[in-house]
């Protein structure tokens, strides 16, 4: 039977999301920003993160994939690209979690070539034992070392992203 180990609860992360989305709306202040989620697993915090930035901003979206279970196959591969116009425009990416950083690394050098005016990242979680590339996290709801995470968007199989708390799958 898995285990599930719970690491954050609902309140916990509506605080945090809270407090991401207060650091967002002062920083892009005087800025044209449109977020781009990472499909699927960024779903829901893109949501809620969304209504947690009080300044006006866009919506598009970015499908990528690289797991099956729990192992990278090392491959992205783009199930959707973005529909608006990022020329000029700062870009903010939001991913669910961030582990060896190879899949934010590709799809930041595909979002370069539309030319934005500027791109930063955003994951809820900053995973990073396994960390092969370097890339910086720019604002992140929660940091850990290890550990294989579902819940809140976030899938094992494709399974168990409707939990509405963060929890270590342990098999
Ligand atoms: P990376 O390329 O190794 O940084 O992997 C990033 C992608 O793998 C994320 O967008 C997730 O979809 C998936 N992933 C990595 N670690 C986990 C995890 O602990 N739980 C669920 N998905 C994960
Ligand atoms: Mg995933």
């Amino acid at each position: 039977m898995p285990e599930f180990i719970l690491l954050s609860s609902q309140e916990e992360i509506r605080r945090q999301v809270q407090k991401t989305g207060q650091k967002i709306s002062a920083d892009y202040k005087d800025k044209d920003l449109v977020m781009v989620g990472i499909l699927k697993g960024a779903f829901i915090f893109m949501a809620d993160l969304s209504r947690q930035i009080n300044i006006d901003h866009d919506i598009d979206f970015i499908g990528a994939s690289s797991y099956e279970g729990t192992i990278s196959k090392g491959q992205l591969s783009f199930t959707k690209k973005p529909d608006l116009d990022l020329a000029g425009r700062d870009v903010l990416l939001v991913e669910d979690i961030v582990d060896t950083g190879h899949t934010l690394l590709k799809i930041i050098e595909f979002i370069h070539l539309l030319n934005p005016g500027s791109i930063k990242l955003c994951s809820l979680i900053d995973k990073h034992e396994r960390r092969e590339v370097n890339i910086k996290v720019d604002y992140s709801c929660f940091s850990l070392d290890k550990g294989f995470i579902i819940g809140y968007g976030l899938d094992y199989n494709e399974k168990y992203r409707n939990l509405p708390a963060i929890y270590d799958l342990k098999l």
